[in-house]
């Protein structure tokens, strides 16, 4: 078996007490690469430092919507710095997060629009974050259009109608936990339907944990819960999906 882990914030304190021994049961479940994704300056930094440490983990830098307001002056020149280093392989994650609403919506867009013009600088895919924040995210993409480099739509939510609109302007789309539950009928729907090379699987770890741990911790091992499903619904063998999102992961974050 080989998975990629395309979104996980393994620097989570929640970590601390076993953060060797998680990443080692990774290694054991076939985990062969994991993208550590910084949501403010002090965690992609963190992101950075895991990646230096693990051979497996790479990183993605980004101001989450959440930490928006809280960016700072600086932010573009610390974000800019930190993506010379070798092992940034993306800029994320950024986004709009009309949800929970944590920074006021007009930064939101200013500073995800901000990060996408940055990532295009650099040449940099983008992790995109959305939730209940559809229309203006994609009012967004069709105005600012994705760079060559491409992005990914992480945790995927939308509907599959929204889905096709992102494959067309050449996003991947993420499958996280949430649908190994039953009542996810939407996201079976989309994980069916993705084109078998734009579709990425991911933990978005410490949180979204899958059946059958569902409420619990989660960690990069529990990809393999998201692979099984996926590949159920598609009809495949999991070892197959596995190794062809694999692949994925690695043409968009050109990981050899
Ligand atoms: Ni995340």
């Amino acid at each position: 078996m080989i998975l990629f882990d395309t979104h996980a914030h393994l620097d989570d304190a929640g970590y601390n007490s076993d953060r060797d021994e998680m990443i080692q049961r990774a290694r054991q479940a076939g985990v062969a690469h994991i993208v550590n994704v910084g949501f403010n300056l002090a965690t992609s930094r963190e992101s950075l430092k895991l990646a230096e440490i693990y051979d497996l983990i790479y990183a993605a830098v980004g101001i989450h919507p959440h930490d928006a307001a809280e960016a700072g002056p600086g932010f573009m020149d610390e974000l800019e710095k930190m993506a010379a280093h070798p092992k940034v392989v993306a800029i994320g994650e950024m986004g709009l997060d009309y949800y929970r609403d944590l920074s006021p919506r007009p930064v939101q867009r200013k500073v995800f629009t901000a990060q996408m013009a940055l990532a295009k600088k650099l040449q940099k895919p983008i992790i995109i974050h959305d939730r209940d924040a559809h229309g203006d995210l994609m009012d967004i993409l069709r105005k600012d259009k994705l760079g060559p480099a491409g992005g990914v739509m992480h945790c995927y939510s939308g509907s599959w109608e929204m889905a096709r609109e992102c494959l067309a302007m050449g996003f991947y789309i993420s499958i996280a936990g949430p649908v190994t539950f039953s009542n996810a009928v939407k996201l079976k729907d989309v994980a069916a339907k993705a084109p078998q090379d734009r579709l990425l699987i991911e933990t978005d770890a410490p949180y979204l944990t899958p059946a059958p741990y569902r409420g619990r911790r989660n960690e990069s091992a529990y990809v393999i819960y998201t692979a099984a499903e996926v590949a159920r619904v598609r009809g495949m063998e999991t070892e197959d999906l596995a190794k062809m999102c694999t692949e994925n992961g690695r043409r968009l974050f050109r990981i050899a």
